[in-house]
């Protein structure tokens, strides 16, 4: 990673602290290190450049070409994939001439990210602030990962999020499941250039635009909205879905009153919906994914082979959840095995195990596979 701050970035954030954590020297001007034509090689060598932020002089620069310092040159001597992530305030953002530059930057093939709503400068908010760091590192990876693996012409269908099964009008059984792994491999098969139906439950995130959406309650709602899917003949299912194994026998009518005493619920078991898909559709590849309690990685794999005949689908994607964790962070260490007996481990972000997934996936549906 080369760190290349402008003049002003350095007013904001020392040269040290850069340096530091880059390790390496940093410094915004074309006139240090001549010898080494810093101002054509990084830009040269680069997989892909960032910018962040990218304020309303820098998008006015960039957009015109203006090579002005080390940054502005490196972006006249790459050929690899610009990612702008922009912050400024509401009226510097939204006024014609920065929307007239950021228009002709992205028809220049540069990927401009809007930037957030939200708390500006002092008192101020509205549109403008930067991206966060977490959103601007799922894009990148996903710019990153996009150009290289295709999923181009494959249909995937993707469940996410958690189910909730009716107790009463206003009570439900629910689970933990924040969303995020399901959302991630369906922004990472949008990236790499898949059509996505994400049939999503109970999430707590922002979900991806550009898929066919289908929101779902229940474990019930989700295996008829899955099986609906199924008719249309994808390519792939990917039961990333935290799905309820049980429900309540019968929903109530009437809301349950605290002063009748501590009710019991009677529970029965909801229809496994990645057993019951696999075994309907035998050519499908479908995915499916285990959480399970065990101290090793060798257990793991043997508790994940043992599961992967029950549900009888193509690979299962495992996750160790001893002592927690997992739900709702942004970090994940999955393993996927797989019917040939593949397997494959990977730590990282949700979204980086997102393209791990796919990158089997792709696997998989490979005519060789
Ligand atoms: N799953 C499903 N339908 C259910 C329960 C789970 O389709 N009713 C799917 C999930 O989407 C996930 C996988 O099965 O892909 C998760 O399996 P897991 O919960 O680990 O296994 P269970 O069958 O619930 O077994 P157990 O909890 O006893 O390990």
């Amino acid at each position: 990673m080369t760190v290349i701050p402008t003049v002003n970035a350095l007013r904001f954030v020392g040269a040290a602290t850069f340096e530091a954590l880059s390790g390496e020297p940093v410094t915004s001007s074309v006139w240090d290190g001549v010898d080494s034509v810093r101002h054509i090689h990084i830009g040269a060598k680069a997989d892909i450049v960032v910018i962040a932020p990218a304020t309303a002089d820098f998008i006015a620069r960039a957009s015109h070409g203006i090579a002005s310092d080390l940054l502005t040159n490196t972006l006249l001597s790459t050929s690899a994939t610009v990612v702008l992530a922009p912050a400024m305030h509401s009226q510097m953002w939204e006024h014609p001439a920065t929307q007239h530059n950021v228009a002709l930057l992205r028809d220049r093939g540069h990927l401009v990210l809007n930037p957030d709503e939200g708390r500006l400068t002092g008192e101020d908010s509205g549109i403008g602030r930067l991206p966060s760091p977490q959103s601007i590192l799922d894009f990148v990876e996903n710019a990153l990962v996009g150009t290289t693996h295709s999923l181009a012409g494959r249909h995937i269908v993707i469940t996410a999020g958690g189910t909730r099964e009716n107790w009463d009008p206003v009570r439900f059984l629910g689970n933990r499941s924040s969303g995020k792994q399901g959302v991630a491999l369906a922004r990472a098969a949008l990236a790499q250039g898949a059509a996505v139906t994400l049939i999503a439950g109970s999430v707590d995130i922002e979900l991806p635009s550009g898929v066919t959406l289908v929101r779902v309650e229940s474990a019930e709602n989700m295996l008829q909205a899955v099986r609906l899917a199924m008719k249309e003949e994808p390519d792939a299912l990917i039961m990333a879905a935290a799905v309820a194994d049980f429900r309540p026998i019968a929903p109530l009518e009437e809301k349950i009153k605290k002063g009748a005493g501590v009710p019991a619920i009677e529970l029965t078991l909801n229809e496994d919906i990645l057993a019951s898909v696999a075994r309907e559709n035998p050519e499908t590849v479908i995915l499916g994914f285990a959480a399970e309690t065990v101290d090793s990685q060798e257990q793991l794999i043997a508790a994940g082979r043992e599961k992967l005949a029950t549900k009888g689908c193509t690979a299962l994607v495992l996750n160790n959840v001893h002592g927690g964790g997992i739900f709702g962070s942004e970090n994940t260490e999955i393993t996927i095995i797989d019917r040939r007996g593949g397997q494959a481990s990977f730590t990282g972000s949700k979204n980086f195990a997102a393209h791990a997934v796919l990158a089997h996936l792709s696997y998989l549906l490979s005519p060789l596979h």
